[in-house]
Formats: C-alpha cells, sequence, structure tokens
C-alpha cells in the first residue's frame, strides 16, 4: 500500500504544477493583446489543462484505492478524513472552473482582468496546506 500512497502523491504534485501555473497563463493572456502570443496562450493552456485533468483522476483512482482498501475503516472514527475529502472536492470546483476559463479564452469571451486570474491562484495554494496538514498532521 505503501507505493499506492507514493503514487497518490507523485500526481498529487503533477496535479498542482497545474493548479498553480494555469492561473498564471491566464493573467499573461487576459494582458497580452497580439494575434501570435493569444494563439500560443491557448495551445499552452489547453495543453496543460489536459495534463493537470491526467493527474487529478490519477491522484483520485489512488485516493479512492487506499480508502477501499483500509483507510475508510481504519479512520472511521475521525474527522480529518471527511474533512479532507470535503477539501478535495472544493479542489476539484476549481479544477472544473479552470476549465470553464480555459473555454472562455477560446472562445473570445474571457472577461476578467489579469488582477482577478492573480487573485484566483491563491486558492489551490490555500486547499494544499489544509489538506497536506490534514493528510499529514491528522489533527482530530
Ligand atoms: C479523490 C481525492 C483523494 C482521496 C480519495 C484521497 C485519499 C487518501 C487516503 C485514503 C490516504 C491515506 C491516508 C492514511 O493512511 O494516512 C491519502 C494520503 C495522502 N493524501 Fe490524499 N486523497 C485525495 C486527494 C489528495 C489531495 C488533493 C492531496 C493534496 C493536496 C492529498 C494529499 C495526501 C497526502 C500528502 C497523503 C499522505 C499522508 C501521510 O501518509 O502522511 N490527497 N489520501
Amino acid at each position: 500500500m505503501i507505493w499506492i500512497k507514493a503514487l497518490h502523491v507523485i500526481f498529487m504534485v503533477t496535479w498542482f504544477a497545474g493548479l498553480f501555473y494555469l492561473p498564471r497563463l491566464f493573467v499573461y493572456h487576459a494582458d497580452c493583446s497580439d494575434e501570435t502570443s493569444h494563439a500560443r496562450f491557448l495551445v499552452m493552456e489547453r495543453k496543460l489543462f489536459a495534463i493537470m485533468t491526467i493527474g487529478a483522476v490519477l491522484t483520485a483512482v489512488f485516493g479512492v484505492w487506499m480508502l477501499f482498501a483500509y483507510a475508510w475503516s481504519a479512520h472511521r472514527e475521525l474527522l480529518w478524513l471527511d474533512l479532507k475529502l470535503l477539501l478535495v472536492a472544493a479542489l476539484v470546483g476549481f479544477h472544473v472552473y479552470c476549465g470553464i476559463l480555459v473555454g472562455e479564452f477560446r472562445n473570445g469571451t474571457a472577461h476578467h482582468s489579469h488582477v482577478f486570474y492573480r487573485w484566483i491562484n491563491e486558492f489551490p495554494a490555500l486547499l494544499l496546506v489544509a489538506i497536506v496538514l490534514l493528510a499529514v498532521v491528522k489533527p482530530f
């Protein structure tokens, strides 16, 4: 099971690489004015979103694997696991929202300023701290 946990953490890191970098691409994209840069950002966003979605799916696959193999029964009485899964659901919501924003740029309907994209960048960082503290420290 230790191998499954290792794979879970490895794919979680690949997922977060995308969750951190995609909103940065949105910041630069919102600021760009020439057609060549616009086309290049569209390709970068599409490919990054595809890669981070693979990271998300594999993180979930190995997480659910551990959940059914032992964790659900072993930690049944503890609150941290339920709380962690709740925060993971929020993270998935953010991931889906990033996909919507990629679509807005592609369709030419993106309407937020670069400041907005800068701010949403903080959300996955806060969730990362909270989820890792819950999973590793298991405070309650
Ligand atoms: C569908 C999503 C997820 C599920 C079902 C899931 C489930 C689990 C389970 C059952 C464990 C083993 C817990 C234990 O035995 O101590 C675990 C470990 C871990 N998870 Fe997740 N997880 C998910 C997503 C995430 C995410 C998004 C992160 C990071 C932000 C994360 C970070 C970790 C870490 C760092 C560990 C190792 C904890 C340790 O052993 O010290 N997980 N996960």
